[in-house]
């Protein structure tokens, strides 16, 4: 079996959507921040501030090679920025989680973590420059996916129902 690939714009819900399917299936999941987290044995905060943002850029090209050559049949989420290494669509199925920016955002804030979830993620320290962002992403990641799942006004267990049918 392919695997499926989970992109999508920070806070959309990767890492829970990714955590349902695997109570769903008999998948395992692997979560690419989470491999660069532990091979640095730093976090992704710690790496952009020390190293800057194209050395982290670099380990997701890295990663992207060994999913590509070592891994098969499981569930990869990804960081919001890890769709544009260049051999996404060799990994696997790629399924883009899309959703509003404000719905993304007023999930994260309502998030009884809120302040946590917004620190860790350097690219969303600022909240226009997080829209631009969102704005000059959100066409790229409908280029890449093979599937397109709206996950807006959904519930979780539902999204994921709904990526284990569509990638049968
Ligand atoms: C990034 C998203 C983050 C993380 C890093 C860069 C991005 O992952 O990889 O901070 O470029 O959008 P999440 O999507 O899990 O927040």
């Amino acid at each position: 079996m392919k695997n499926i690939v989970l992109i999508g714009f920070m806070g959309v819900g990767k890492g829970s959507v990714a955590r349902e399917i695997v109570k769903q299936s008999d998948l395992v999941a692997l979560d690419t921040d989470d491999i660069i987290e532990s091979m640095e044995n730093r976090r992704i905060k710690k790496i952009f501030a020390e190293e800057g943002e194209e050395y982290f850029r670099s380990l997701e090209r890295k990663v992207a090679q060994w999913l590509q050559k070592e891994v098969r049949g499981t569930l990869i989420s990804t960081g919001g920025g890890f769709f544009k290494v260049p051999n996404l669509k060799k990994i696997g199925t790629v399924v883009y989680l899309s959703a509003p920016f404000e719905t993304i955002h007023s999930r994260i804030l309502e998030h009884p973590d809120a302040e946590k979830k917004l620190r860790k993620r350097p690219l969303f320290q600022d909240v226009d420059k997080a829209i631009k962002l969102y704005d000059d992403r959100s066409a790229l990641y409908k280029k890449v996916a093979d599937i397109i799942i709206d996950v807006s006004n959904k519930e979780i267990s539902e999204i994921a129902k709904e990526i284990l049918k569509k990638v049968k």
